[in-house]
């Protein structure tokens, strides 16, 4: 009971509720690393939190507005819904199998979202805080339609990179509002889009500004989330325009044919899942989000902006809760190149790791306990299986075999004694300083500490080897062996966390029969369910090298393959390449052998709106009788050339090795462009 008092004493509990979100991903594509990235140091987090005796609720769910989803789905000839439901059924399995626990995963799409969307913005709006406003659009005119973000590309007007409608992805990264682009192209048809004026709705972010200077100073998280955005709102603040041309989305409540912008209806998300948790469960969600609960949004470091600038501004808007910490993770390499999906550089979560039949276990360690969370995490399978070796095999599950079996096999069970004063001053040390780390989001900080207690461990054993010591002094060698077992359930409560499958594995090598969940990390310092324990097995497999070998040929090959496409579509045209090509339908008005070429004829065509000297090779094949009054199709912007010292302006289209014309099917007026 002592050990419980003191430990209370040094974790930072709190009576607040506190709800943990993390990013929603699109569902326009699968999980891979770059999202674990984010959900596995929040299911860790939570599940932590929740050992130390917190009382959490972690919410997530799939983002399934926006246009990007919208021309993935028009190209595979589905319903962005449709789309949408596939891609969130494997969102939710993905995460069951990384074994990442969310209280809730829903969807933007579901009614609950559309109805909390509608109410928050018709509080904007009747809060003053949203205005309509012209802005000139992009416009396809082929199209005939209005470009919303992804559905235009071009010039980035503060950098000049290449950008995409909503954002400049390739040079500065700012956020693009409509009309903003420079020379927009239709992403649909490559065509040029044109600006029009259309009525739109805008957030009054820039009013926002003092509580935001005075709230993000006070905003807990990562120091990254904080600092960028302080940088931002320093800068000053644009509104931003929050209604877009589009059927598919939430519709905007004061213009139905307008949709509020995927990043107003996403993080409204958080909200709706809340409530649709609470009202599967039984529990008050008002309690989190108009209460006085702590609120965590675990994000990726790119959607910082939207988060600690927009988000906090909404929510003040419309009257909720405002987030007490965002913790943004860095960004994800894949052997020393930016990750890049096209490009090959991506480790798909299901393909390439889990139907390899790889352990969940061993890549949450990896993701964990490489880097500090807001860093750039080089991925290397390499790296991966050395650090699995080395630290889980070796060290984690080297101690708590060796211990294990001695106790079952030298000792019959766990020694009925008391720990140790100095083993136990030794956990506890380990439990404030994983509890320090944890609660500054310093996760691999925490699991040094934790993998420190197991070196700790094995050098303790080694040291007092107790199966020498028990030839001499049984009684010695028990309280040795008890203060390792005490350690090893420290270890297993402590990494369950990390590894929440070998986790409870292991707590039940310790004799217990039910789930690790239940336990909390005072237990780390007290007795256990009994003497009696099963046969230890080892917990851990080391990574062979034909494994390591294989993980790194399926990236090897994915590389390759891009590389391959990259290389072909660099041969091919796009559609404005081709549009160059000016094809006219031309009438042949004459048609007379040039002199010393019996290949050649010189030809008169007609293009309606003027007529055109053509030297064309035909001559085997047609006699001018023939070709007068046949109408052709001519290549009209070639540069002019001189055959036989006779000038050609363009060439007539022909196939095969007895050059049989290509004609229009019916009678076109000559001059007609083909397109
Ligand atoms: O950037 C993204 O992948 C978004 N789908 C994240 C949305 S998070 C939230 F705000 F909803
Ligand atoms: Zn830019």
């Amino acid at each position: 009971m002592i050990f419980i008092a003191s430990i209370a004493k040094n974790i930072g509990m709190s009576d607040r509720p506190l709800l943990v979100t993390c990013g929603l991903p699109y569902t326009n594509g699968p999980c891979h690393i770059g999202h674990l990235r984010t959900y596995v140091p929040a299911d860790f987090y939570v599940r932590y939190m929740r050992r130390a005796g917190e009382d959490v609720v972690f919410i997530c769910g799939s983002d399934n507005h926006g246009t990007p989803i919208v021309i993935s789905a028009e190209q595979e000839g589905i319903t962005p819904r449709e789309l949408s439901e596939r891609y969130h059924r494997h969102f939710d399995e993905t995460f069951r199998r990384m074994h990442i626990r969310f209280n809730h995963f829903g969807m933007t799409d579901d009614p609950t979202n559309h109805a909390r969307t509608r109410s928050i913005v018709q509080r904007l709006i009747d809060g003053g805080y949203v205005y309509e406003q012209t802005v000139c659009q992009s416009y396809c005119p082929a199209c005939e339609r209005f470009l919303p973000d992804r559905y235009v590309e071009g010039i980035c007007p503060y950098c000049g990179a290449p950008a995409r409608g909503d954002e400049c992805d390739q040079g500065c990264g700012k956020h693009l509002e409509p009309g903003e682009i420079k020379e927009p192209i239709c992403k649909v048809c490559g065509g040029k889009a044109e600006l029009r004026d259309q009525e739109h709705f805008f957030f009054r972010l820039g009013e926002f500004s003092d509580f935001l200077l005075d709230y993000l100073p006070r905003l807990g998280g990562t120091t990254n989330a904080r600092n960028y955005a302080l940088g931002w709102v320093r800068e000053g603040l644009h509104d931003w325009c929050i209604t877009r041309t589009l059927d598919w989305g939430v519709k905007f409540p004061a213009h139905e044919d307008l949709v509020v912008y995927v990043w107003v209806d996403a993080p409204i998300g958080y909200i709706s899942f809340t409530e649709e948790w609470g009202e599967k469960s039984g529990n008050d969600w008002t309690q989190l989000w108009c209460g006085d609960a702590r609120i965590t949004h675990f994000i990726g470091q790119d959607i910082i902006y939207h988060h600690c600038v927009f988000w906090p501004a909404l929510l003040r808007g419309a009257g909720y809760g405002l987030p007490s910490d965002v913790v943004a993770s860095g960004m994800v390499k894949i052997d020393d190149k930016t990750f890049s999906k096209t490009r090959g550089y991506v480790v798909w979560t299901n393909d390439d790791y889990l139907d390899q039949g790889l352990p969940a276990d061993y890549l949450r360690y990896y993701l964990l306990a490489y880097t500090s969370h807001t860093k750039e995490l080089n991925f290397s399978w390499k790296v991966f299986s050395e650090r699995v070796n080395n630290e889980l095999v070796d060290t984690l599950g080297n101690f708590m075999y060796r211990t294990l079996h001695f106790t079952v096999r030298k000792l019959g069970g766990i020694p009925d004694l008391d720990t140790d004063p100095e083993i136990i001053a030794e956990i506890e040390a380990t439990l404030a300083a994983v509890d320090t780390a944890m609660r500054d989001y310093e996760f691999k900080n925490a699991i040094d500490s934790m993998m420190a207690l197991a070196s700790f461990g094995n050098s303790y054993i080694q040291k007092n080897a107790p199966w020498k010591l028990i030839k001499e002094d049984e009684r010695a060698a028990a309280q040795i062996i008890r203060n390792c077992c005490q350690i090893v359930k420290a270890l297993v409560l402590l990494f369950e966390p990390v590894i929440p499958v070998k986790g409870q594995e292991a707590w039940e090598m310790l004799g217990y029969t039910d789930e690790i969940g239940a336990h909390g990390l005072g237990e780390a310092l007290t007795g256990f369910a009994g003497r009696d324990l099963p046969a230890p097995a080892p917990l851990f497999e080391k990574i062979d090298e034909d494994t390591l070998a294989r993980l790194e040929e399926i990236l090897h090959m994915r590389v390759e393959h891009a590389t391959m496409k990259e290389q072909k579509d660099e041969t091919l045209l796009s559609i404005d390449e081709f549009a160059a090509v000016d094809l006219r339908v031309a009438t042949i008005v004459e048609a007379e052998k040039i002199e010393g070429s019996d290949k050649l004829y010189k030809l008169i065509v007609d293009l309606g709106e003027e007529t055109r000297q053509v030297v064309s090779g035909i001559a085997r094949f047609y006699t001018p009788e023939e070709l007068i009054g046949t109408d052709v199709i001519l290549v009209a912007n070639l540069k002019p050339a001189k055959l036989f010292g006779v000038e050609s302006n363009g060439m007539i289209l022909a196939a095969g090795e007895d050059a049989s014309l290509l004609v229009p099917l019916r009678k076109v007026d000559p001059g007609t462009r083909i397109l």
